[in-house]
């Protein structure tokens, strides 16, 4: 088989990813040789991307709808810095943990601004938050209301999380479900309405508005149209019952590109489209405009992360595949094996070669199903070679694990060619940091 590994084919490059002299650039740095500086694997983050995506979607809901703010889903992407670079820009933060609400604090998010989602709280994160001076609680269960109403020494904002029925994801048409999910309470079968009747008892809890989030990786506006028109029935039903409705959470769930198919809107798109929207239906309606609030996690650092490989075994199971394994693998990115994510990869410093070559990039855990990407044509590889994949920074670094006691990765940050730490490489004395050695007393207590 002839090969020409010069010639250059049409590759999507996410983000604000560019090919130099066949070279994929990050962040105004090269990215093979950020592999040489700091090893592999590698998350690198593109910090422009990222604030520039994030300082768009403030401007267009400000402009568009002046009573709002926009709050950086923690979940995509949590560690200390992220919290210093999106808090000066006017973003708020939704948290999910004890956890992420601590590296939140730590960043310097103004806990007034910090919305406190998850299913199923623990006491010591409800105490945790109150303590903290969380500005609202996101109420996913009565046991929830019960703690907060325990802990809670002056009066605590809540929303809650309701179920409208609608739910979206990428490729797939709307769907008005039955209500099972395990996130809210129904609006269809009038639980929502009687859990927001019910916290009318407690005066420590202050109901403030309600709550959604209808999935992840919407291409489609008329998804959030969809919900804002359950949302804003049911504000006109809580109101008709004597219930002011304050605030009005819309969730995250904008796409990005993953692979070539993928064609999410921009930031303006979604927003602007969105908040006239409400605008115009809490207009119609007669009812008073709530504060809005958004949750992008995904959109704003997905494609500000590349993650760098380098490939080590090739090995060719005859008449079927060829696998390239690199250093990474589950346990820095799951979501191939968690749900059959696709992504899109380049050599390094053959970014724009033709790609004649088909591999599956496999992972080097102790898993069959740990496969990255299972089959993608490349350049014919060798070991050694440095592999980029698109798209990893958001649901990457934050998901990622110490399976097989490898290492989670660092995180470089690069901007306009400068490279630093975001998140240090971690060593072998880490993964042992917590291990001790069981000694049980001769008595057995
Ligand atoms: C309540 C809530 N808000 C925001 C998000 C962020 O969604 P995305 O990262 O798709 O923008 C999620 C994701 O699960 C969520 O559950």
């Amino acid at each position: 088989m002839k090969k020409n590994n010069t010639a250059p084919t049409a590759v999507p490059c996410f983000g604000d990813t560019k090919i130099e002299n066949h070279r994929l650039i990050v962040g105004g740095c090269d990215a093979a040789e950020l592999a040489k500086k700091y090893g592999t694997p590698l998350y690198v983050f593109d910090v422009n991307y990222a604030v520039k995506t994030a300082a768009a979607y403030v401007n267009v809901l400000k402009r568009e709808y002046p009573e709002s703010t926009v709050c950086y889903a923690s979940k995509a992407f949590c560690c200390t810095a992220i919290y210093k670079l999106l808090a000066p820009l006017g973003l708020g933060a939704d948290v999910v943990s004890g956890g992420e609400l601590f590296t939140a604090l730590n960043g310097g998010m103004d806990p007034k601004k910090i919305y406190f989602h998850g299913n199923n709280k623990s006491e010591a994160e409800v105490k945790y938050a109150i303590e903290s001076g969380v500005g609202y609680f996101v109420v996913d269960s009565l046991h929830e209301l019960e703690l907060i109403s325990k802990h809670a020494k002056t009066p605590q904002n809540v929303l809650f999380r309701v179920n409208p029925g609608v739910e979206a994801h990428t490729h797939r048409f709307i769907q008005t479900t039955t209500p099972d999910s395990k996130f809210g309470f129904s609006i269809a079968d009038g639980t929502a309405e009687s859990v927001i009747l019910s916290a009318q008892k407690y005066n420590n809890i202050n109901f403030v508005g309600i709550a959604c989030h209808i999935g992840s990786q919407i291409f489609e506006p008329q998804s959030f149209e969809i919900a804002i028109d359950k949302m804003v029935d049911f504000i006109v039903r809580l109101n008709s019952l004597g219930i002011t409705v304050e605030r009005l959470d819309l969730g995250g769930g904008f796409g990005v590109h993953y692979v070539a198919e993928d064609k999410p809107l921009t930031p303006e798109q979604y927003m602007a489209g969105s908040a006239k929207y409400l605008a115009a239906s809490v207009q119609n309606r007669g009812i008073k405009k709530p504060h809005l609030i958004f949750e992008p996690g995904r959109s704003i650092v997905g494609e500000a992360g590349v993650t760098l490989y380098t490939v080590g075994a090739i090995k060719t199971i005859k008449d079927i595949k060829t696998y390239a394994a690199v250093d990474g693998g589950m346990f820095e990115n799951p979501r191939p094996s968690l749900y059959d994510a696709r992504y899109t990869a380049v050599v390094a410093d053959k970014a724009d070669c033709e790609c004649d070559t088909l591999y599956s990039i496999a992972g080097k855990c102790c898993e069959s199903g740990d496969i990255l990407i299972d089959g993608i044509k490349l350049p014919e590889l060798k070991s050694g070679d440095i592999l980029a994949t698109f798209t990893t920074g958001a649901y990457h670094y934050s998901m990622a694990s110490n399976y097989n006691r490898n290492f989670v990765p660092p995180v470089v940050a690069v901007k306009d060619g400068k490279s630093a730490y975001m998140v240090k490489p971690q060593t072998y004395e880490d993964l042992i940091r917590n291990d001790v050695i069981p000694e049980f007393s001769e008595d057995g207590k």
